[in-house]
């Protein structure tokens, strides 16, 4: 499948079946992680996989995972994320993102479904998993095999804006 196929076929998986995720196919989604780009290659991020039943209610405190047999809590590190220094921007978000987006498309090339999830309670998340104060929880995504019928490949042109309305050439 090319690239364009894995985008296009990923979803928002909100039913999951109740069966684990092989630990081969974690291992690959983790791999991707790990060769994300990230800003001045400085990596602060932090992944932590969540697949214990009681450790994913613990997430459920927080957010609604929709059921899901594994997910990943990705935490960016403030201690150790590159700064701008015209704005002093820090990436953490960015780097964060970058990591999840990969491991999201490794996870539908294999056959499972996710949804990114950032509808939760970081405060409950950092109680509930004990996190120092330099990591903040910005992403979760969920991952598990899809229950029922998955959404057509070719949705977007009707749930996207027109290309025209997202890409400006040579714009003033
Ligand atoms: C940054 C981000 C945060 C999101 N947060 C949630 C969330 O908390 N709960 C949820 O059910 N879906 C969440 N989503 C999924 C979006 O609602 C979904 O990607 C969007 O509606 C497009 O639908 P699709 O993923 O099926 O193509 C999030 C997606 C992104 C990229």
């Amino acid at each position: 499948m090319s690239l364009l196929d894995i985008a296009k076929k990923r979803y928002s998986v909100r039913k999951y079946e109740d069966k684990p995720v092989e630990k081969e196919k974690l291992e690959k989604i983790l791999a991707c992680a790990h060769v994300a780009p990230t800003a001045a290659n400085l990596q602060p991020v932090k992944l932590l996989v969540v697949q214990d039943k009681e450790r994913l209610k613990s997430i459920a405190k927080a957010g609604n995972i929709y059921n899901a047999p594994l997910a990943i809590i990705v935490c960016a590190d403030h201690s150790k994320a590159w700064t701008r220094p015209f704005d002093n921007k820090q990436t953490t978000d960015i780097d964060a993102s970058i990591l999840t987006d990969h491991m999201m498309l490794q996870a539908t090339e294999l056959g499972l479904g996710t949804v990114w999830v950032c509808f939760f309670k970081p405060d409950v998340i950092k109680k509930e998993f004990q996190l120092p104060d330099n990591l903040e929880p910005i992403n979760i995504l969920a991952i598990g095999y899809g229950k029922g019928i998955a959404e057509d490949s070719e949705r977007h042109s009707e749930t996207r804006i027109p290309m025209e309305e997202l890409v400006s050439y040579d714009y003033l």
